[in-house]
């Protein structure tokens, strides 16, 4: 997501930083990244050197207008961020997030700027999909919602606004959804290909939700289930276990070769 959201970025004409712990990990984003722009450069995209020469890979956080924050989907990691980012930052910098499910006001909470940190939701794959999610904790002042509703259309996107209730609007439907699918498949109802077949085709679904939710991170779906579980109090959000059996064994979807699916 950290390499889509950068990619867009750069593309509307801004410059870049992007930063991964793992070593390895922007090369990875950088390789996506261009075979993605190479693409849409056939359908008269911009040219992907010129729109790579605006990222560069930084050894951490570094002054900047805004952080876009796409780390993996856990509370306490995105709060140490917005912990550092907080004092790297110059003071009027926006602090966004892209989490799909952890409390924006959790992350606000952690900064002495709270009313400049906001919600900036991406879909996945972000350079395709039109819309961001913009979710205003209770601290996110107008100006900050207003400035990430202005930079979404510049970059090309469809913004929607949602405040800060478990699972925003997108995952505290899309999730159930996924979660059902996968106890569909528990419980032996059906196999993965008739379960994403009864939704593409009698749903008018682009892709089934198993398939959505390999491309997703099975991981990535259990942690939100988690927020949604938690944040509501009611078992009918509890993450199905054949769900978290995939992600025990490693199976994660798409990003690691294997989850409802095998990639090759
Ligand atoms: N996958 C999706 O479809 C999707 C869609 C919308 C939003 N999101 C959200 O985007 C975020 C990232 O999701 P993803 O699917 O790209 O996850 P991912 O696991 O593919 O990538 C997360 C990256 O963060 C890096 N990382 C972890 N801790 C870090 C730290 N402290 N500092 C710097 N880098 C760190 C990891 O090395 C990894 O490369 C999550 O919050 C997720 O909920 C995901």
């Amino acid at each position: 997501m950290g390499g889509g959201i950068a990619q867009v970025v750069a593309a509307s004409g801004r410059r870049v930083s992007l930063h991964d712990e793992v070593a390895g990990a922007v090369e990875r984003a950088l390789g996506t990244m261009r075979r993605s722009l190479e693409k849409l450069a056939e359908k008269g995209g911009a040219e992907p050197d010129e729109v790579l020469a605006r990222v560069s890979e930084v050894d951490g956080l570094v002054p900047a207008d805004l952080m876009i924050e796409a780390v993996v989907e856990d509370a306490e990691v995105k709060q140490g961020l917005f912990r550092r980012a907080d004092e790297t930052l110059p003071p009027e910098a926006i602090l966004a997030s892209n989490t799909s499910s952890i409390p924006i006001t959790s992350l606000a909470a952690v900064t002495a700027r709270p009313e400049r940190v906001v919600g900036m939701h991406f879909f996945n794959p972000v350079p395709v999909l039109k819309l961001v999610e913009v979710v205003r904790a209770v601290q996110t002042s107008d100006e900050t919602a207003a400035a990430i509703v202005a930079l979404a259309e510049q970059l090309g996107k469809v913004p929607a606004e949602a405040r800060d209730f478990p699972g925003f609007v997108s995952n505290r439907i899309l999730m159930p959804f996924v979660n059902e699918a996968a106890y569909a498949l528990m419980e032996g109802v059906a196999e993965p290909d008739a379960i994403d077949t009864i939704a593409k085709l009698g749903f008018a679904h682009p892709m089934g939700p198993l398939a959505l939710a390999d491309l997703i991170g099975l991981d990535t779906c259990v942690a939100i289930m988690e927020v949604l579980h938690e944040g509501f109090g009611d078992p009918k959000y509890a993450p199905c276990p054949l769900l978290r059996q995939y992600v025990a064994a490693g199976r994660l979807g798409r990003k690691s070769g294997r989850g409802f699916y095998e990639y090759a």
